[in-house]
């Protein structure tokens, strides 16, 4: 039989160099297996005198010790080792500042509602708001809206179930024009105000979605004309595109509340819209039934009243030509207006 401490010698260098637990395995094999070199040394211990057998018997448990302690240690190494690789490579600093929240935007339509608002407010109109679920008085009945009148049927307007508190049939409001009545009804004259807010249709297309968004503008007086209308549209637009390459025409149109009626359409003089008439906003004298129903004397009182897109005007000041992109939450369109 070897030496047994240079068996064990042997075993400790040999697990030191196995770089891997397969390769530690197969090294212990070699000593401690069934054909080992210690199991070796055990079986010719048969051959050898009682005295001396019990030294040798000893030695090599000691040896055998010796060796399964050192595998221990090497497999509780290796198993280390290869945990400290793998922090090392899923290592991440965290000490880096985090990514943080991203810097919001104002939607393209609410800024163009702002502007709206601003440029509206530096010559003196109000500027109000009202609610997106409105009764069948106000949306229709109110604006001289016939019952019969075709934007009242189910095809083109959201109804909702359940009526106020007054019994009157309710519905999502498809235009902004209910605020002409509830502001001047709330307010004595002169009136001047614009409405902006959300309406709602059933139509969904590249230029219409069921949710969108108007301004309504009101100015009642005991003399504010047709040419009032035209002055104060015109110098908007003029102000909204900031240009005055652009001119502006009234094209006789209907509005059961409005009469006589128009049409605004509106030419760029530059630009990739060049030469072409774009329709831009409703707009008239409000009929004497409809200044009735403000509460409103139609012999003393007069004025105009018009309704714009949002959507619109933010397609035409950006160059955009589908407006559900304004809908898809998408950050590629979104963060350019930011
Ligand atoms: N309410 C009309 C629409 O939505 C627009 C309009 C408003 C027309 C005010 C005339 C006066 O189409």
């Amino acid at each position: 039989m070897q030496d047994v401490q240079a068996i064990v010698d042997r075993a400790l260098a040999e697990f030191g160099r196995a770089s891997d637990p397969a390769a530690l395995e197969n090294a212990k094999a070699r000593y401690l297996g069934k054909n080992g070199e210690l199991t070796a040394g055990l079986k010719s211990l048969a051959a050898l005198a009682p005295e001396a057998r019990r030294s040798a018997g000893a030695a090599i448990n000691a040896a055998k010790q010796a060796i399964e302690d050192a595998l221990e240690a090497r497999r509780a190494a290796l198993a280390h080792e290869r945990m400290q690789a793998r922090l090392a490579q899923e290592a991440f600093d965290v000490t880096l500042p985090g990514r943080g929240r991203g810097r919001g935007g104002v939607h393209p339509v609410i800024r163009t509602w702002q502007r709206v608002e601003a440029l509206f407010r530096t010559i003196g109109f109000d500027v109000a708001d009202g609610p997106e679920i409105e009764t069948d008085w106000f949306n229709f009945t109110a604006l001289n809206q016939p019952e019969n009148h075709p934007a009242r049927s189910m095809h083109d307007t959201f109804y909702v179930e359940g009526h106020d508190a007054a019994g009157m049939p309710l519905l999502l409001r498809t235009h902004t024009s209910p605020m002409q009545v509830r502001y001047a009804r709330m307010h004595s004259a002169p009136i001047k105000v614009i409405a902006p807010g959300r309406t709602y249709r059933v139509d969904s297309d590249a230029t219409h979605s069921p949710m969108f968004h108007q301004v309504e503008g009101l100015w009642i007086d005991e003399d504010v004309s047709f040419a009032d209308l035209k002055g104060v549209y015109t110098d908007f637009l003029h102000r909204f595109f900031e240009t005055e390459a652009l001119e502006v025409r009234f094209r006789p149109s209907f509005f059961p509340f409005t009469e006589p009626s128009a049409e605004i359409d509106m030419r760029f003089a530059s630009g990739p819209l060049k030469g072409r008439w774009l329709e831009i906003s409703g707009s008239g004298q409000v009929h004497p039934n409809v200044v009735r129903n403000f509460g409103l004397d139609p012999e003393r009182y007069i004025g105009f009243a018009f309704g714009s897109g949002l959507e619109r005007l933010t397609m035409l000041r950006y160059g955009i030509d589908d407006l559900r992109l304004f809908f898809d939450g998408d950050l590629r369109f979104l963060s350019q207006f930011a």
